[in-house]
């Protein structure tokens, strides 16, 4: 099938059909859910707790998103492939540009990071060099030392309003694509109205224009706490293919999330 660019995802918002993202972290599973139509595979830092067995994200190295992003990349041929940067890659626009680089050489087609408007200068930096940009806001698993877990964000005036006008700095710097993760659904309806570009929930409601979840989560083989938008789609299935289409159907038609998933 043809290429998934920015264009895409553009389109799709524009017509109202929902995006599909899910973790990838090798080429078998990538081939297997590029072919099961997942619009975008994300080489996510959740590596290193589902495949390295860390307590959070923090060990990841640029390393390991590049080892990763390497299989990832050899095993999907049109999807659209992103690299999160891990904790302490992108502490200045110059490191986020070298190890953006990096994972680009890798293969991915868009870096994610982690943050608002203390990013915005290292967005437009990545940008200005033809590095696509994803932006990642709400509960910021990076930060969870300083967030104090992990923890639903958004829920005061104060903090949703500092969360609108991130994203909007996010945007203006030059991201094309925009995760929310665990905010109050009515929070993540209004982001995904005052922007433009994308936006990719989880748990972040059902009207934000795509969902994301990690693939172990999708599965049921993460052994750790399940969060409350995590859905085991292996019920009722009896292969990974099914679950993995069952996914896709549940997002395009809106079943998933539903209310049960949603802060
Ligand atoms: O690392 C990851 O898997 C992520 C998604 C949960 C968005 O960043
Ligand atoms: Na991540």
């Amino acid at each position: 099938s043809k290429a998934v660019t920015v264009h895409t995802l553009g389109a799709l918002r524009a017509a109202g059909e929902k995006i599909t993202m899910l973790t990838a972290y090798d080429a078998s599973f990538a081939s297997l859910m590029e072919r099961c139509g997942v619009e975008i595979l994300l080489i996510g830092d959740s590596l290193g707790m589902v495949c390295a067995g860390h307590q959070s994200t923090l060990p990841v190295t640029v390393d390991d998103i590049v080892y990763h992003t390497a299989s990832v990349a050899r095993g999907a041929k049109s999807a659209m492939i992103v690299a999160d940067l891990p904790f302490g890659a992108y502490g200045t626009p110059e490191s986020a540009y070298a190890n953006a680089v990096r994972a680009m050489q890798a293969g991915a087609h868009m870096i994610k990071i982690e943050g608002g408007a203390w990013l915005a200068d290292t967005v437009k930096f990545l940008t200005d060099r033809a590095v696509p940009v994803c932006a990642h806001l709400g509960l910021t698993p990076q930060s969870v030392h300083q967030l104090g877990g992990y923890k639903v964000q958004g829920k005061t005036t104060e903090s949703a309003d500092l969360l609108k006008a991130d994203a909007l700095k996010m945007q203006a710097a030059g991201a094309s694509l925009l995760v929310l993760e665990a905010i109050p659904s009515g929070l993540g309806k209004e982001v995904t109205d005052l922007l433009s570009i994308p936006t990719i929930g989880i748990g972040a409601g059902p009207d934000c224009s795509g969902q994301v979840l990690v693939m172990h989560d999708l599965l049921g083989v993460f052994p750790g706490r399940k969060a409350r938008f995590v859905k085991n789609f292996m019920e009722g299935q009896t292969s990974i293919e099914a679950a993995f289409s069952a996914y896709v159907a549940a997002v395009k038609d809106g079943s998933f999330p539903a209310l049960e998933h949603c802060f």
